[in-house]
């Protein structure tokens, strides 16, 4: 399971949170991809950790046995996937594996990948999702019979419109892979090389293809689509707070301890723990993590994270706000007074 990298371009969350813990529907990415792991009936995880993130997902994973796992934690410095899969030998050992990325969600789950690859006695199976814009992602390129040809980086020509989604399953046989490739220009260990490597040496290498949705939550937007995406498909309604001459319409959870108070949410929504909501109106595809207060606001398809407060936003949308935030409006007129974090972002 990785859960390590370096997790640049969600700055400055990332600085105190592994990127794989972000919540969507107030649950962190990672547990959803951990639930489709244990569904499969496998016991050993291996999590790979970054130096810097490690111990907040040592927080939130611990022994595993929530899921069932015996947890072992490795710890790596972001330099590829390939690089992932070389440091993990030890734990590996001459075991076929599935090798999950953290931070991607799918909507078909990881068992039915188990079964084709142990029914068909392959050396690699990955999975491949029809995408619009093949040039911003790895492709692969497939025979009549659904074998791997070539895996092709970001390809400036079309050669394939079938991206890699971040899960493979493989024999031993990626290791020696592993040790024939070179890092690429960007100093990584790419998995693609390896097995691009597999495919050369004439390892029985197939895709499968997602016939539902995938989410790569690597970006700001990305979190906000995967939230829309995880409370369409999960959220029920279920009001276990409080709610004063306020209307709830639609599928919402509102959790234990929460007060809405003259307030209006139109859901898919989910309210946290113990949130205060007052004279505000919560829109569709909005997640409020535990602790929150929100006053006099107006919020839609926004994830808002826990122990935050926010009071006289007018009109808040398409926002990704940390723990511990403020968003308050101030009294002087067109002013604008932040402090905020390094590598924020901020639209006025
Ligand atoms: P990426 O999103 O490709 O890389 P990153 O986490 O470094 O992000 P950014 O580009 O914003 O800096 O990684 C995909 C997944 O794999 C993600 O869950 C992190 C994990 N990963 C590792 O565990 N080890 C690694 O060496 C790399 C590159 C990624």
């Amino acid at each position: 399971m990785l859960s390590g990298g370096k997790g640049t371009r969600l700055r400055p969350l990332t600085f105190t949170l592994a990127k794989q813990l972000i919540p969507v529907a107030n649950k962190p990415i990672l547990g959803y991809v951990l639930d489709q792991v244990a569904e499969t009936g496998i016991k050993e995880v291996g999590v790979i950790i970054a130096p810097e993130t490690g111990q907040y997902v040592k927080e939130y994973v611990q022994d595993g046995s929530r899921w069932g796992f015996h947890v072992t934690y490795i710890s790596q410095e972001p330099l590829g996937l390939a690089h992932a899969v070389k440091t993990a030998r030890g734990f590996l050992g001459r075991d076929d594996f599935v090798m999950c990325l953290g931070d991607n969600l799918q909507g078909k789950g990881i068992a039915p990948l188990v079964e084709k690859f142990s029914g068909e006695a392959l050396d690699a199976l990955i999975l491949l999702k029809e995408v619009e814009d093949p040039s911003k992602f790895g492709v692969a390129v497939l025979d009549s019979k659904g074998n791997i040809v070539r895996l092709v980086e970001k390809p400036k020509t079309p050669v394939s419109n079938l991206a890699i989604v971040g899960t493979y399953l493989f024999t031993a046989k990626v290791h020696e892979a592993i040790e024939r490739i070179k890092p690429s220009w960007r100093g990584e260990l790419e998995i693609t090389d390896a097995i691009q490597e597999m495919v050369n040496q004439g390892c029985r290498v197939k895709a499968e293809i997602l016939d539902t949705w995938w989410l790569d939550t690597g970006k700001k937007d990305d979190i906000l689509a995967a939230n829309a995406k995880i409370l369409d498909e999960y959220i029920k309604c279920e009001v276990k707070g409080e709610v004063v001459n306020s209307t709830v319409e639609g599928r919402v959870t509102v959790e234990k301890g929460a007060k809405i108070v003259n307030s209006s949410i139109r859901g898919p929504a989910v309210i946290g723990e113990n949130c205060l909501i007052e004279n505000s109106f919560i829109g569709p595809y909005t997640s409020i993590g535990n602790n929150t207060q929100i006053a006099d606001s107006n919020i839609e398809y926004c994830v808002i994270m826990e122990n935050t407060l926010i009071k006289g936003v007018e009109r808040l949308e398409e926002s990704l706000i940390g723990k511990n935030a403020k968003v308050t409006k101030n009294s002087r007129k067109n002013t604008i007074k932040l402090h905020i974090g390094d590598y924020s972002e901020v639209e006025v």
